[in-house]
């Protein structure tokens, strides 16, 4: 059985990667030169803009939690913040990232990870969830809707390019 445990400095190579393929395709209909941009620009934007480097996460509330397998080997990851929402002032938890290594979906870890951090909402004292998920990735929207989150929020988009 797969194992979550705090991140460590040695996840970090695993976690950029899986963090850059969800950025990536999140980006839908992009150009090569954006995909390359991203590429190059994620650790430092992880590092300056969400205050999350190798060495872990440096922001009070928030945490980076690791799926391992029996092997010790990363599996997948949960990304955590506590924020109050600026309207209204409810603290929340924000699942800012998660994921689930390629060869390993579809096996109910996606899930597992959603409920470590209900569990971890619930033992704050924090009654709402958010999280964002691009209108392309299907598979997490589903597992989101499954799960009883719905929409609040929509992100549209045109691209004049060629137009
Ligand atoms: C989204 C993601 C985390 C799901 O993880 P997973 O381990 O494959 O998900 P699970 O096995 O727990 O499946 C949960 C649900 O997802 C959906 N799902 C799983 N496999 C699916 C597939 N092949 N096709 C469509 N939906 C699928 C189902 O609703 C499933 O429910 P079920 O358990 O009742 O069958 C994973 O696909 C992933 O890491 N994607 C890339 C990163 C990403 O997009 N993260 C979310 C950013 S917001």
């Amino acid at each position: 059985m797969p194992n979550i445990r705090p991140y460590a400095p040695r996840d970090w190579p695993h976690f950029l990667e899986l963090e850059l393929e969800t950025q990536l395709e999140a980006l839908g209909d992009s150009t090569e030169e954006e995909r390359k941009t991203l590429r190059e620009r994620l650790p430092a934007l992880l590092d300056v803009r969400k205050g999350m480097a190798r060495s872990g996460p440096r922001t009070p509330g928030v945490q980076l939690w690791v799926l391992e397998n029996e092997r010790g080997e990363f599996i997948g990851h949960l990304w955590l913040s506590e924020r109050d929402d600026a309207v209204h002032g409810t603290r929340t938890l924000q699942v800012t990232s998660m994921g689930v290594v390629r060869a390993e979906r579809g096996k109910g870890y996606g899930r597992l990870l959603m409920q470590k951090a209900e569990q971890e909402g619930r033992a704050r004292g924090i009654e709402v969830i958010e999280l964002e998920v691009a209108g392309n990735n299907r598979r997490a929207r589903d597992l989101y809707k499954d799960l009883g989150y719905e929409t609040v929020r929509r992100t549209m988009l045109k691209r004049l390019r060629g137009v």
